[in-house]
């Protein structure tokens, strides 16, 4: 399933991110780069082999890039994808989507705005033609998986406006399940 916004392709695919041909991937992170679990932990291990290594690389870059210990909605922090790089993928670009537990409203929506474009940003100045998200927020965060779909395609379309170098946004949802309520979501 693919939405044209002018020169930018969003596409929507099923599969595991950590092995998806994109030149950079993101991951839905927490504000410390903990990658605890998720699609974070999965990451983490699949780049560098050990999770607690991939957590040290990411928490230094942290350091050198936004010169904290955390981060914000919208701050991103770039990371070598290491031996994913294997699949074609070249950075890892963290980002922080909202906590909803199941509710959401207008501010939830804003903060996983900002956490989309800071990452397509991001890409564009890493001069990238490709990135793949997972559905940010809607494992362990709990916000409603139709309406974390629905605002992903709401911002790719904003971002269309000014992008450059991207050309092609994939949303790569893990299970078979989600994959086709997405298409449901974006055909009703
Ligand atoms: N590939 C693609 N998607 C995946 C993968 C994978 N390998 N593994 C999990 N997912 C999906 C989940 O099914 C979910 O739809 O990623 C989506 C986001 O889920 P989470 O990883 O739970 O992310 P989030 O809801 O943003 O919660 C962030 O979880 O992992 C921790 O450190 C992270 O504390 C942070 C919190």
């Amino acid at each position: 399933m693919e939405l044209n916004f002018g020169s930018l392709t969003f596409k929507v695919a099923q599969g595991d991110i950590t092995r998806f041909p994109a030149e950079a991937i993101v991951n839905a992170a927490n504000k410390y780069l903990e990658h605890g679990g998720g699609v974070a932990y999965a990451i983490a291990k699949v780049a560098a082999g050990d999770v607690r290594e991939y957590i040290r690389i990411s928490k230094e870059a942290m350091k050198e890039q936004i010169g904290r210990n955390w981060i914000e909605h919208g701050e991103v922090v770039v990371t070598p994808a290491m031996k994913m790089e294997q699949y074609g993928i070249k950075y890892v670009i963290h980002t922080v989507g909202p906590y909803c537990g199941g509710k959401w409203d207008e501010d939830k929506k804003e903060k996983l705005k900002k956490a989309i474009l800071g990452a397509l940003r991001k890409a564009e100045e890493l001069g990238v033609k490709s990135i793949a998200f997972p559905a940010i927020s809607a494992g362990i965060y709990g916000c409603p998986f139709e309406e974390v779909v629905k605002t992903f395609v709401e911002m790719v379309k904003e971002f269309s406006e000014e992008a450059k170098s991207v050309k092609e946004v994939y949303l790569v949802l893990y299970s078979k399940k989600d994959y086709e309520r997405a298409l449901k979501t974006l055909t009703v």
